[in-house]
């Protein structure tokens, strides 16, 4: 099997059974992308979609949010929890008010630099609204590829990070990066969720070195710390 076979697979797959209509998959704009992922850290998809609504509608763009009242700011986060999440947003807006003349960084290295972005989220907002492509390493990744490639790194050791990120980057679609990604994360949800076994009939059953040895469900490797 190649590597564009599976890349082929998995986008037809997302085109055809993904959760394309999400509204942050609908409106790729950083601003957008990047309030969605940070209510996604903590919160369930269906939970969050009202809120997302919300918060976009009474702050539409990342100038709205870098000047906006605290008590607003914390009326549109009740209820979602962790409220250090919203005011580092504001902190991140303000530095890119500030910092980058109003113009979200494009690169996963730059989005960084703001506050409450780490490594994911940076991930994530650089390759679905700027096609950069890296991979976005969250749980759901690192379950997949370590199913698909029989990798036996223990995700709970920091440096297994590089390890995985360094077997995935050459895989990840040079033209849909963003939506590689997302469908990672709807293929972790769903056929390769926590605890579920593969089929002969799964479109992904052909790239699965661990389905076709039957060790699945050893993977991810984690130790218990
Ligand atoms: N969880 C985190 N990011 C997500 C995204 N972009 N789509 C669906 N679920 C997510």
């Amino acid at each position: 099997e190649t590597v564009a076979d599976f890349r082929k697979t998995l986008l037809d797959w997302y085109d055809e059974s993904g959760r394309t209509h999400l509204p942050w998959r609908e409106n790729t704009d950083a601003y957008h992308v990047w309030v969605s992922e940070i209510m996604l850290q903590q919160t369930q998809v269906e939970t969050v979609i009202p809120y997302y609504e919300r918060f976009l509608f009474a702050l539409p763009t990342v100038a709205d949010l870098a000047v906006a009242d605290e008590e607003l700011l914390l009326k549109l986060w009740s209820g979602l929890g962790y409220y250090s999440r919203v005011r580092n947003m504001q902190k991140a807006a303000q530095q890119v008010m500030i910092d980058f003349s109003g113009q979200f960084p494009r690169t996963a290295k730059d989005l960084q630099k703001l506050a409450g972005i780490g490594p994911y989220t940076a991930a994530a907002i650089a390759s679905i609204s700027f096609h950069e492509v890296v991979p976005a390493l969250d749980g759901n990744m690192f379950r997949v590829f370590s199913r698909l490639l029989k990798i036996t790194a223990d995700i709970a050791l920091p440096k297994s990070r590089q390890i995985f990120y360094d077997k995935i980057a050459p895989i990840v679609d040079p033209v849909r990066p963003g939506d590689f990604n997302q469908a990672i994360m709807d293929l972790g949800t769903s056929l390769m969720a926590a605890k579920t076994k593969t089929t002969a009939e799964s479109p992904f059953a052909r790239f699965n070195l661990s389905f076709k040895d039957g060790t699945e469900l050893d993977f991810p490797v984690k130790s218990k710390k």
